[in-house]
Order: C-alpha cells, then sequence, then structure tokens
C-alpha cells in the first residue's frame, strides 16, 4: 500500500474504510435483534422520536433517565420502581396522567440490556415511520433486517474506496513513468482539493447530483408527511384479553351479537360488560387464558361468581380504541352494511383470526374513495328507495357498471360537511 498510496490518501481511504464497517455491523449484529424487540414490545406506545403515542417519545431518553440500571430495572418492572417510591418514575407517570407501561418480567436481561443501548442509540431518526405504528411493508424490510439507505450508504462508500484505490495506482504509475523519463515526481494533491478541483470543472454534473438529491429528500419528507397520523395495523394491548378468535372464529358468534349498531346507526359499537355476561355468567374459564381474563370480566360487572349474585362495585372496561377517523369525516356503518352490503372484512380484514383486535386497513381518504370508484352500488334492481335514481343512472351510463363514485360518492360535501 505505502508505495501505491500517499499519506493524505491513506487516511481517507481508512476513514472511508472503518466507516463503512461501521454501517454494516451497527445494523446487522445488535440492531437486529434489540429493534425486534422494539417493535414487538414497546412500539406500540412509544416513538424512538419525540411523538407521543400512549408513552412518551423516546429521543434523548439516555439524558433524562437517572441512569441505565434505572433503565433497565424500569423496563422490566416499573410497579416495582414505582412502588419503591422513586422521584423520576412518580414524575414521569405525573406527566403521562397515570398512563400505563405495560410489565416486561418475561424479558431475560440481556434482552433489556440490548433495549437500554437501542433507545438510547435509535439507529436514525424515522420520527414518521415509527408513528405510525410499524405499517405492513416497512415490517417485511424489517424482518429481513436491511435498511435501504445503509445499503446505498454501503454502495457509496466502497465506490469511493475503489476510486481512492484506482487514482493512488494511477499517481504511482505516473510518477514511475515520470521517473523513468527523468522527470520530476508529481505531488500528490489531497482528495478533497482534488473533488473540488472536479466541482468547478463540471458543474452541470454537478447541478444535476444536487438536484436529485434534494429531490430525494423532498420527496421522502412528503411521505413522511402524509404518514402522520395513519395507524394502519395499530393493534393496543386491551385491558381484558378478549380474542375475536375465540368468540367470532372457534364459537362462530355473529359479529352483530356484540356490534349491534353496524346495521341500524353510524357507529358499530363495542359491547358493554352486560353482553359479556349473557354468556360468561356460565363460561369461567377459556382455552388459553383459564380463568384469569374471565374474572376481569367479573370484576367488572361486580359480579361475585362464589355467591352467583351482583353484589361487588362495578368497574367499567376501559377498551383501548383501535379505529381512529378524524373527526371531520363522516363514516357510516348502517351506509356500508346495510345499504351497500359490504362484508365486515373489507375493511376490517380477517377479524376472525386475529386474537387482538388490529387496523388492517389506512383509513384515508385515498382508500375511501378507492373503493367507491371500484365498487358497484349492490342491489340495483331489487332496492326500491333508490328506484328512480337507479333508473336514471342506468340511462346515463348505458351498460356500464354503476360504481359509487358515480352516484356521487366522491362528492367532498358526502364525507365532509
Ligand atoms: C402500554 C403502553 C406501553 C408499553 C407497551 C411500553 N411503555 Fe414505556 N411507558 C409508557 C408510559 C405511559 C410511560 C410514562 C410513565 C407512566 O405513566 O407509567 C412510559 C415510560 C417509559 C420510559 C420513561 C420515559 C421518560 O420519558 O422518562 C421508558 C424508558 C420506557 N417507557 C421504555 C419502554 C420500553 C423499552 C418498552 C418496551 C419493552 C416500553 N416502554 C413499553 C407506556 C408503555
Ligand atoms: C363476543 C363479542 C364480540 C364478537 C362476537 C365480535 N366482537 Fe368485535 N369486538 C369486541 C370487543 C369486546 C372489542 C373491543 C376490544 C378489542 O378491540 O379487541 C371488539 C373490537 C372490534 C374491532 C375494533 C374496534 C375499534 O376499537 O376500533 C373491530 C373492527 C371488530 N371488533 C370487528 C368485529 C367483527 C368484524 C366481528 C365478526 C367477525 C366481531 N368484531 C365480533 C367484541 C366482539
Ligand atoms: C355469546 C356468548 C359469549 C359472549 C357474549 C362473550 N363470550 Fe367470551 N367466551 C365465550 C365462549 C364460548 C368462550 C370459550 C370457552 C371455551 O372454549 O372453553 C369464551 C371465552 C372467553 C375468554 C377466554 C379466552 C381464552 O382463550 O382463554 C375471555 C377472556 C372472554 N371470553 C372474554 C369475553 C368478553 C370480554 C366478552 C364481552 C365483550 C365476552 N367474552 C363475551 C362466549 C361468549
Ligand atoms: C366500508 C368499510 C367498513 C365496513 C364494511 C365495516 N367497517 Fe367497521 N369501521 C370502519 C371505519 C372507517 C371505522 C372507524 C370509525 C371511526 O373511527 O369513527 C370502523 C370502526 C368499527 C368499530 C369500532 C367502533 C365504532 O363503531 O367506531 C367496530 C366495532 C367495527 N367497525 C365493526 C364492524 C363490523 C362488525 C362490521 C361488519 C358488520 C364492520 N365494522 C364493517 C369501516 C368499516
Ligand atoms: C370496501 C369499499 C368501501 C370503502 C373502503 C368505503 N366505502 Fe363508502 N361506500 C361503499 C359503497 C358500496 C357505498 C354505496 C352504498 C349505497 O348504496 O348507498 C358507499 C357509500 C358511501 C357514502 C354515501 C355516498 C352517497 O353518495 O350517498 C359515504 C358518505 C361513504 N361511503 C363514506 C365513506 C368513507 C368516509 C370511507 C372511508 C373512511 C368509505 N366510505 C370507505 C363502499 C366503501
Ligand atoms: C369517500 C369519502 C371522502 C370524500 C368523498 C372526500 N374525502 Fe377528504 N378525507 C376523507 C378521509 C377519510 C380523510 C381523513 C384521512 C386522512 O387524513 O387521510 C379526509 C381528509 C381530508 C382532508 C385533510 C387532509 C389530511 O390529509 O388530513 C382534506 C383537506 C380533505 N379531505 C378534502 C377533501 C376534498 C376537497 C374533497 C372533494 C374533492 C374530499 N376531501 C372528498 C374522506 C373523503
Amino acid at each position: 500500500m505505502d508505495t501505491i498510496l500517499n499519506k493524505p490518501q491513506r487516511r481517507f481511504l481508512a476513514a472511508i474504510s472503518s466507516l463503512f464497517l461501521f454501517i454494516i455491523s451497527f445494523n446487522s449484529a445488535f440492531a437486529a435483534d434489540a429493534e425486534k424487540l422494539f417493535k414487538q414490545n414497546c412500539a406500540v406506545c412509544h416513538s424512538l422520536g419525540k411523538n407521543k403515542l400512549a408513552g412518551p417519545g423516546l429521543e434523548g431518553i439516555g439524558t433524562r433517565v437517572p441512569d441505565d440500571a434505572w433503565l433497565a430495572k424500569w423496563i422490566k418492572n416499573n410497579k416495582e420502581v414505582l412502588k419503591s417510591g422513586d422521584a423520576y418514575a412518580k414524575k414521569i407517570v405525573g406527566e403521562n396522567n397515570g398512563a400505563e407501561m405495560s410489565v416486561f418480567t418475561h424479558l431475560s436481561d440481556e434482552e433489556i440490556a440490548a433495549l437500554v443501548t437501542y433507545i438510547k442509540n435509535p439507529p436514525q431518526p424515522k420520527e414518521a415511520t415509527t408513528a405510525k405504528s410499524p405499517a405492513a411493508g416497512e415490517e417485511k424490510a424489517e424482518e429481513k433486517g436491511i435498511n435501504p439507505l445503509a445499503i446505498l450508504i454501503g454502495v457509496i462508500a466502497f465506490l469511493i474506496v475503489i476510486i481512492g484505490v484506482l487514482r493512488g495506482v494511477a499517481h504511482s504509475l505516473k510518477n514511475i513513468q515520470n521517473e523513468r523519463m527523468g522527470l520530476p515526481g508529481e505531488e500528490a494533491i489531497g482528495p478533497w482539493r482534488e473533488f473540488k478541483m472536479w466541482v468547478v470543472n463540471h458543474k452541470t454534473t454537478t447541478g444535476v447530483i444536487v438536484l436529485f438529491i434534494l429531490g430525494t429528500l423532498l420527496t421522502e419528507g412528503w411521505y413522511a408527511l402524509k404518514a402522520i397520523g395513519v395507524y394502519e395495523e395499530y393493534h393496543p394491548t386491551q385491558p381484558i384479553a378478549f380474542s375475536h378468535k375465540v368468540h367470532a372464529g372457534d364459537n362462530a358468534i355473529n359479529c352483530q351479537y356484540c356490534h349491534s349498531g353496524v346495521e341500524k346507526s353510524k357507529t358499530a359499537g363495542i359491547p358493554s360488560v352486560n353482553i359479556c355476561m349473557n354468556c360468561h355468567k356460565g363460561i369461567s374459564s377459556g382455552p388459553n387464558t383459564g380463568t384469569t381474563e374471565i374474572a376481569k370480566i367479573y370484576e367488572a360487572a361486580g359480579w361475585d361468581p362464589d355467591k352467583a349474585e351482583y353484589s361487588k362495585p362495578q368497574k367499567p372496561i376501559q377498551w383501548v380504541k383501535v379505529h381512529n377517523l378524524q373527526d371531520f369525516v363522516y363514516f357510516s356503518h348502517q351506509q356500508h352494511v346495510k345499504v351497500g352490503k359490504q362484508d365486515c372484512a373489507n375493511c376490517h380484514g380477517d377479524i376472525k383470526e386475529m386474537t387482538t383486535a388490529k387496523q388492517v386497513s389506512p383509513l384515508t381518504m385515498g382508500w375511501c374513495i378507492d373503493c367507491h370508484r371500484k365498487t358497484e352500488v349492490p342491489g340495483m334492481k331489487d332496492n326500491p328507495y333508490y328506484e328512480s335514481l337507479h333508473k336514471k343512472l342506468a340511462e346515463k351510463y348505458k351498460g356500464q357498471p354503476i360504481t359509487v363514485d358515480k352516484m356521487g360518492g366522491i362528492e367532498c360535501g358526502k364525507c365532509h360537511y
């Protein structure tokens, strides 16, 4: 190497290759496991940036908590830290209005340590993507543990190394040639100076590259902004481990038994504890959770299973809402389920297979409109309510399928008023 590269070149090369190694090791070795742990256990409530979800955003967490040992203890069992009367713990619970963090006693000390390192040094600020909770596409990329940006940086770094080596070789060859011809050796210019000279000589190319980078950053930013408030795949932990799979799947209980509003009102509604008690007075244990979860129903209903009577105080169950359409949008279940004859699964996915209810559709305007453009208005023939309207539409769009948009389903006023 000595003979080929001069000193600044060698230093440059060393810096570049260590950057390259850093990116590789950073990405594959520890980030993969800790990132997965975080996604599985924490991402529902915490973003790695500033965004507040159920819990505070974890940006800069290393600088505000007492120390790493505190962090480890808190993550493992925050209830214990609270019980000990810890001042900082009391402060953050106060700041979060007493919202509760889950306990992670099932994680090993190594896993907790990995999480501590991970949240203190998150891979890169991905404010928007963490804010929306893992979206389907992202999860796939993450599963493979490959970050496209890191690959790009890696490839660029690699190319720079190659160019550096080639430059060195060319320079040495030139010097050897000069020596043969009795000319003085040419002094090497540092790569930075040469880069500047190159920029000055290639103004157009530089301009194009700069524009390209700017454009990429702008589009990325635009998509990040659009993703704010989109909670696809959101599946919060519920106060009772209610499983749709056990009820709507295995036991084939009709959705409307519990969500009785779907055919007659705007909202589907979440069943009250009395509905649970219709069956659970008699069913006190389940196949997966035994008696623990059903006992919580009794507690909520004030039911004393030993005496078989309602003799205790009631405590309403605080279900966490999964779907949260913006307030300025009008959406009616009746319109879609009863009139539009849409199956629940079209919008909610295969709930019958879910142990925890989750949001599978993005609930964006594009999503609503897309379906209105594609879906034919059902019951064109046998719905007297629409008869005259439908006759007019059928005449206007002779032979074409009458989709929801053709009857005005994409007019702003239908959804916003
Ligand atoms: C159910 C939601 C929930 C989950 C899941 C959760 N947290 Fe929390 N976390 C909270 C809340 C809420 C707080 C604020 C303190 C409080 O009210 O208990 C908090 C506080 C914290 C704090 C202190 C924040 C600060 O600003 O000082 C850290 C660190 C933390 N959580 C890490 C984690 C890690 C790591 C995981 C995953 C292993 C996790 N949390 C999972 C809800 C959650
Ligand atoms: C035995 C009662 C019961 C039955 C049957 C049932 N659900 Fe539910 N459903 C619940 C409860 C309780 C919740 C609230 C807890 C949760 O989100 O898991 C819920 C929540 C939901 C949610 C999420 C609501 C939100 O917060 O945004 C959807 C969507 C849903 N159910 C759809 C269905 C569909 C579709 C079916 C039929 C395939 C069905 N449910 C059958 C009880 C039931
Ligand atoms: C129409 C009857 C019915 C209603 C209503 C009903 N359940 Fe159930 N529930 C069942 C049946 C059946 C089982 C399964 C029992 C078994 O397989 O041993 C069950 C099991 C469970 C389990 C245990 C699951 C497991 O895997 O261990 C929980 C928890 C539960 N129900 C919660 C609820 C809650 C909360 C409500 C009210 C929102 C509710 N149930 C309403 C019939 C019902
Ligand atoms: C055309 C799409 C679509 C169909 C079909 C649909 N839903 Fe929904 N559902 C939504 C949207 C959008 C929300 C969110 C509403 C909100 O946040 O105001 C929602 C919310 C819910 C909720 C949460 C409580 C509420 O009322 O906001 C439940 C439960 C639910 N749906 C159950 C059902 C069931 C059961 C069916 C089938 C009988 C069904 N949905 C069919 C789109 C749909
Ligand atoms: C799975 C397909 C589907 C999705 C997704 C969907 N819709 Fe619809 N929507 C329909 C169908 C079908 C009708 C026609 C019902 C009828 O015959 O009146 C309809 C009708 C409507 C209407 C009445 C239109 C009119 O001209 O009277 C409104 C308002 C509406 N939808 C709002 C929404 C909103 C808001 C969303 C998104 C949150 C949404 N829809 C998502 C299928 C869908
Ligand atoms: C079929 C229903 C539907 C129709 C028709 C519709 N919107 Fe929306 N719109 C939505 C939903 C759902 C949201 C909220 C989801 C989101 O933020 O992407 C929304 C959000 C918006 C927002 C807030 C932007 C944002 O990203 O938060 C604006 C502004 C808006 N709509 C304007 C319009 C205008 C103008 C029209 C007519 C050209 C229109 N909408 C027609 C359903 C509809």
